[in-house]
């Protein structure tokens, strides 16, 4: 397989810099006049910029309805609380204060409103996403690229399910991302976000499709930037210029410009989503825990891949006598990566118990295969949650 025929639109405006959120007013009032304020559990009252957003909404003469509470992995309780609120309210545009939890919930709260029946339909593939109020973004955390990204993740209390939907009408019209809101971050969350960005980077990195080398020097830019910068920022948190770097460099991994013509993996998410869906961790830490392991199980699938990555990400020695020993070392450092900016990478770490990974594994698989870089059955996928113990 050479590289894939594609189709590339963003039409996300992204509005990046120092203050531009006090300008939040003039980009609303493009898209509607009753809008729905939805921000998380306070962040945002804490550090003042629930004022600055008022404060702008109302100079620029819109209505305003809010709805604050959203939960790091997002619940369909309130999702569903937020959908009566819309059509009570009449709202036509949805401004997302927050991270990717609070995007998300935007996001579905979007393609809820003029769908008469369960929203969670659209999360299970009975329904198919065909209208959606616009949504804007406010950035608070560099992590889910949900600012410009069509996708939406949410956890639903009954099952412990945490499932995705996804469409190109659910792409934020606008996203401004201001790096100096990110300074309050504590280190957990800034860490978290940062292995988010890098599993960005990596499900798109492992592919099998040949000759996409453009691609792959732009995925290892973003790696290396956030190698280079993320135990820089947990130094001077209040740096404009690291936290910058580490905003844009999110963005720009998930808004599909650096998947194209090549076959994204994404096993990895599915299987870090058994996690969050059933522990509540936060969706970077699983990640750390389970892409290594991941990693270490389907390196053999494609040895020159990995010692590709060994070689141009971490700068390892390329052993041509031993290209296995090449690609270990990058997966190891990989992992240390992880350890060495506070991130846990076991289950351990997570104190998560063996009891329920075969109960994972089978709900990750419920409905195929997972991954693309190599297919994953419920064996393979307890197999990774074992070597992640
Ligand atoms: O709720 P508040 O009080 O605002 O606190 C949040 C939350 O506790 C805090 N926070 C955010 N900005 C802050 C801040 N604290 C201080 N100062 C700030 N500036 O950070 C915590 C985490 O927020 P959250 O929104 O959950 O983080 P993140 O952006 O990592 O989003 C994670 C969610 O996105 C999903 C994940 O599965 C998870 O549910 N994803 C969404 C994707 C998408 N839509 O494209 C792709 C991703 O792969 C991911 O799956
Ligand atoms: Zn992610």
């Amino acid at each position: 397989m050479t590289m894939e025929n594609f189709v590339f639109q963003n039409c996300t405006k992204i509005i990046f810099g120092k203050d531009t959120e006090k300008n939040v007013g003039n980009e609303v009032v493009n898209y509607g006049r009753n809008v729905l304020l939805h921000y998380g559990g306070g962040s945002i009252k804490k550090s003042g910029l629930y004022d600055t957003i008022i404060k702008s909404l109302k100079e620029s003469g819109v209505n305003i309805a809010e709805l604050g509470g959203v939960q790091a992995n997002p619940r369909l309780k309130l999702v569903k609380e937020g959908i009566r609120l819309c059509r009570e309210s009449n709202i036509d545009f949805i401004l997302a204060v927050g991270g990717g939890s609070v995007i998300d919930s935007a996001k579905a709260i979007s393609i809820g409103v003029s769908y008469d029946g369960d929203v969670w339909d659209f999360y299970t593939g009975k329904a198919v996403i065909n209208e959606a109020l616009p949504v804007g973004v406010v950035l608070t955390i560099p992590a889910a690229g949900s600012e410009s990204s069509p996708a939406s993740v949410i956890n639903k209390e009954e099952g412990n399910l945490k499932r995705d939907c996804g469409s190109n009408l659910i792409r934020p019209k606008f996203a401004i991302l201001n790096p100096e809101l990110t300074y309050t971050l504590p280190d957990y969350q800034t860490i978290c976000g940062a292995a988010d960005i890098m599993a960005h980077g990596l499900e798109r990195y492992f592919t099998q499709t040949k000759d996409v080398g453009f691609t792959d020097r732009l995925l290892e830019a973003v790696l290396k930037t956030m190698i280079q910068t993320v135990p820089l920022v947990l130094e001077s948190p209040e740096n404009y210029d690291l936290r910058a770097e580490i905003m844009w460099a999110g963005t720009v991994v998930h808004n599909d410009l650096l998947g194209t013509g090549r076959i994204e993996d994404w096993a990895s998410h599915m299987i870090e989503h058994e996690l969050s869906g059933l522990y509540d961790v936060a969706h970077g830490a699983g990640l750390a825990v389970v892409f290594p392991a991941w990693m270490k199980y389907v390196y053999k699938e494609n040895l020159q891949r990995f010692v590709q990555y060994a070689v141009r990400v971490w700068g390892v020695e390329n052993d041509f006598q031993n290209p296995e020993r090449t690609a270990l070392e990058g997966i190891k450092r990989t992992k240390d990566f992880f350890s060495s900016i506070g991130l846990p990478t076991t289950l351990a770490e997570l104190e998560i118990p063996d009891d329920k990974l075969e109960e994972m594994a089978e709900k990750c698989t419920a409905n195929g295969p997972v991954g693309n870089f190599k297919s994953l059955f419920k064996e393979d996928v307890l197999n990774i949650y074992k070597l992640a113990r």
